[in-house]
């Protein structure tokens, strides 16, 4: 683990960290995900947006290798990457799912324990794990409380912190702000500027484009299952040719739509 760990650490910034390229897959025929080809940089927060259903979670199981039947290429390091078969590609990532995943008769602390062991971690670097993710998620005042004694933005905290604690080098985050109040986002927001700040690596799905604006590096815009703009904030409004355009504006323009319909 530490090894691999090393090997993580020694890419260097700007340098492809993942590369998708032409991915596709479909449920039982209908497509969800049509070749779409993105990367994601060594150290940094790339966003992923788009509206409901445009394929943004279905593109985080395929890279974490849980779904099947994809086609097309996902590369990490330049090289092959195959969570599903391979233990060690499994480490190298951390998956943050849309759903709360969480057991809600434990305490924090307890559901930290429980992921630390699943992920092989014990003794004094499963502590270690358990403390550092519960700095990370801002709950070491509530780490004996129950769960369900949580509120929202706290359990979506907890959720992330779960999915960080055994430090990979690339976190898979599927719309971890969802129903959460203004501080625990705030909360959220500063926990992933300071992973970023260690050298790791975010793909951090959102509709919310304000907040991506604020994050992220970089972005790719996909709409019904195609990316449809990808680069900086300010490359993507000069791509509009409407230089100072918001995300939100640039996809209007791409799309005739705006992203959220509540
Ligand atoms: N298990 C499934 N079986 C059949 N179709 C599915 C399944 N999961 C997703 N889909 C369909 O695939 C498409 C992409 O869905 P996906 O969940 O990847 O989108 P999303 O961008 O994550 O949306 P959301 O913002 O709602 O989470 C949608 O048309 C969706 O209805
Ligand atoms: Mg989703």
């Amino acid at each position: 683990m530490l090894a691999l760990f090393k090997a993580m650490a020694s890419v260097p910034p700007n340098a492809a960290l993942l590369e998708v390229s032409e991915l596709s897959y479909a449920y039982d025929g209908r497509p969800a995900v049509c070749g779409i080809s993105f990367d994601i940089r060594a150290g940094e927060i790339f966003g992923f947006l788009g509206p409901n259903g445009a394929g943004k979670t279905t593109t985080i199981l395929c890279i974490a290798g849980l779904l099947g039947a994809w086609t097309g290429g996902i590369r990490m390091n330049g090289g092959d990457f195959a969570p599903f078969r391979r233990a060690a590609d499994r480490a190298r990532l951390g998956v943050v799912p849309q759903e709360l995943a969480l057991y809600e008769e434990l305490t924090g602390r307890e559901n930290l324990e429980l992921f630390g062991r699943l992920y092989g971690l014990a003794g004094t670097a499963l502590g270690a794990a358990v403390t550092r993710a519960l700095a990370l998620s801002g709950l070491e005042e509530r780490a004996a409380d129950l769960v369900k004694k949580y509120s929202g933005g706290m359990k979506r905290r907890l959720n992330l912190a779960l999915g960080d604690l055994h430090r990979p080098g690339l976190l898979l985050l599927d719309e971890p702000t969802v129903g959460v109040d203004p501080q625990s986002r705030n909360h959220i927001f500063e926990a992933l500027r300071g992973l970023r700040a260690e050298g790791r690596t975010i793909l951090y799905t959102t509709h919310y484009m304000e907040e991506a604006q604020k994050l992220c590096d970089r972005v790719a815009v996909i709409h019904e299952g195609r990316i449809i703009g990808s680069g900086t904030a300010a490359e993507l409004a000069q791509q509009v040719e409407s230089p100072g355009a918001t995300l939100e504006d640039v996809f209007l323009k791409l799309t005739g739509r705006k992203l959220r319909d509540e």
